[in-house]
């Protein structure tokens, strides 16, 4: 009975893994294995080939999605390096999201992305994943799923885009873009120029070649320590990225084999070393969304007054577009994150564990010695001296708002002026360029009801864009306040994320015209310089209509969507808070 009892324990060992994994069995599991492996045979796989641990690999390629356009080529090395470890290749396809063919935004289907990816790890047999994503919410879709879904996962970016050449000047999505469509819009150049520019913005395959949202998720992900060494920085189309793809394949074989799950790498201590370097960066503020709604998954908070405090002492060293000069390929060339760590590592918690098992201080000391370069800045002589984004209060924003104050007017950042208010999106687009507008550069434009529930989806409608009567004055910036997001590829003195939102009934829902803001990044704060009586008695007389939705995801998004500062996650897809907030304050 000994041998039996052995004989059950192993069983029992097997049972969770390989093509067992998940096995339903209805009453006979040998008739379930039986019948998979008949199903997986149909496809030419030998009995040799079955027996050995299977990594998932998410294929998001789409014809819709040219951020992701080297999806084959990176399958196919993850493969090479899944086989070459002696595991079992198989990849299968989640829903992808691409930035420009998402309606009604990209950010409506980030949790629709995370639920698709975890629901397929968990239905199918894998003992690892490699995600491959890279487009701006298909990382932070694939971290918040595979965190959910818990087993061992790897993040495998795509990579960015190369830069073109315009008329002899160097260009890339999409900081670019906006840069020549306001000349356009200010009447700088013609049609046929714009025309032009516009085959040079995007290069090649891969994504937006500035710090956007995509390098910014690329970067945290390697700073939560969910990629291999130097997987963020490669651009799409080199052969870096091909063989940090092969190297993500061979290694999610050994966390399959040491059952390195997601929890133990997801802890506060890499959600500390992902603000730090988030702020580091010059960062996207949309990181912070995404890294809430991923920390929400493992039952932790983003502690956003922690956040702040970072920030004051956290500088700024990546000369990169759109707080800087360069673009990825030139992180990737100046060393990419293990130049950033070596300057950044007195700030970082090196005794987070990282994919490959060891620590984040183990990884940059075998990454070995810098070199001269001028796109990682020491830390003693910063692109700028305090962390990108400030975080705001108020009666405006009794929850908290955000400010890229690396991307915007110094002259600006303390700044009185008279509100001009947009009462929605479309209303924005109906006014905005009107000659008669009642607007100065002075003024403050405020745009409510594109938050979470308000558009839905909170486009990055928050870079509000200038009236085009003062754009043709030359107006470069003027302060912008929205409960929307911006993309990470602008710039401006932009006040984003207002919470609450206006559609829920937040304070900024009851701004009139000719309102006074204060705005003093300084003081961290931004009021509406109106009595809270009257501000009652406005909320009052403002009757409140939440959106609603007749059927389908539309009403599950708008019932249970969370507000930005737990980052715009379902409520219900959240893990119960278990270990409080990030960082430790
Ligand atoms: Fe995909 Fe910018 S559109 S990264
Ligand atoms: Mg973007």
């Amino acid at each position: 009975s000994t041998d039996q009892t052995k004989h059950h324990s192993e069983d029992a060992v097997l049972n969770e893994t390989g093509l067992r994994k998940g096995l339903t069995s209805y009453g006979d599991q040998g008739f379930s294995l039986f019948l998979r492996k008949a199903f997986i045979k149909g496809a030419g796989y030998t009995d040799t080939a079955l027996d050995r641990p299977v990594i998932g690999i998410a294929n998001t390629g789409s014809s819709y999605n040219p951020c992701h356009g080297n999806a084959p080529q990176l399958i196919e090395a993850v493969k090479r390096g899944v086989l070459l470890a002696g595991g079992l290749p198989m990849d299968f396809p989640t829903i992808s999201i691409h930035e420009s063919f998402a309606a009604p935004t990209s950010m409506y289907l980030r949790n629709l992305m995370s639920m698709d990816t975890e629901e397929m790890i968990r239905a199918q047999p894998m003992d690892a994943v490699v995600l491959i994503g890279g487009c701006d919410k298909t990382v932070p879709a694939q971290l918040m799923g595979a965190a959910s879904a818990g087993i061992p996962a790897i993040q495998l970016i795509t990579g960015s885009m190369l830069t073109g050449s315009h008329r002899g000047e160097r260009v890339g999505a999409c900081t670019d873009c906006r840069r020549y469509w306001g000349k356009f819009r200010a009447g700088e150049i013609d049609a046929q120029e714009t025309a032009n520019v516009n085959n040079q913005l995007v290069a090649s395959v891969g994504t937006c070649s500035v710090m956007g949202t995509a390098s910014t998720m690329a970067c945290i992900a390697e700073a939560l320590g969910m990629t291999v060494p130097g997987g963020a920085s490669p651009p799409a189309v080199t052969s870096d990225r091909i063989r940090i793809a092969e190297a993500t394949g061979a290694r999610a074989v050994q966390m399959a084999r040491d059952r390195l799950t997601i929890d133990k790498i997801l802890t506060p201590a890499a959600f500390e070393n992902a603000m730090r370097v988030l702020l580091s960066i010059g960062g996207s503020t949309n990181g912070i969304v995404h890294l809430a709604a991923i920390a929400g998954r493992v039952g932790l908070e983003i502690d956003m007054q922690a956040l702040d405090r970072m920030g004051r002492g956290t500088p700024v060293l990546l000369d990169l577009k759109p707080s800087g000069q360069h673009y990825m390929e030139d992180f990737h060339k100046a060393g990419g994150m293990a130049a950033l760590f070596r300057e950044l590592k007195p700030l970082l918690r090196l005794d987070a564990l990282t994919v490959t098992g060891r620590t984040l201080g183990q990884e940059i000391e075998s990454a070995g010695p810098g070199f001269a370069q001028d796109v990682i800045r020491p830390i003693d002589n910063p692109i700028y001296p305090q962390g990108g984004i400030a975080v705001l209060s108020g009666n405006l924003a009794p929850g908290c708002a955000i400010i890229k104050q690396s991307a915007a007017d110094p002259k600006l950042m303390e700044h009185e002026g008279r509100a001009v208010v947009f009462e929605n999106a479309e209303d924005l687009v109906n006014r905005i360029d009107l000659d008669d507008l009642d607007v100065t550069p002075e003024d403050v434009l405020v745009l409510k009801n594109i938050g979470p529930k308000g558009a839905p989806g909170m486009p990055e409608a928050g870079y509000i864009p200038i009236p085009l009567k003062l754009a043709r004055a030359g107006v470069k910036d003027m302060v912008r306040i929205s409960d929307g997001r911006m993309s990470g590829t602008a710039f401006g003195t932009i006040v984003l994320h207002v919470t609450p939102e206006s559609a829920v009934g937040g304070p900024l829902a009851q701004v009139r015209n000719g309102d006074r803001i204060r705005l003093s990044v300084r003081n961290r704060e931004i009021s509406l310089l109106v009595s809270d009586e009257e501000l009652v008695q406005r909320a009052r007389a403002n009757v409140l209509i939440e959106p609603t939705a007749e059927r389908g995801y539309r009403k599950l998004f708008l019932q249970t969507v969370t507000q930005a500062d737990k980052g715009v996650d379902f409520d219900f897809l959240r893990a119960p808070q278990i270990t409080g907030k990030t960082p430790r304050s």
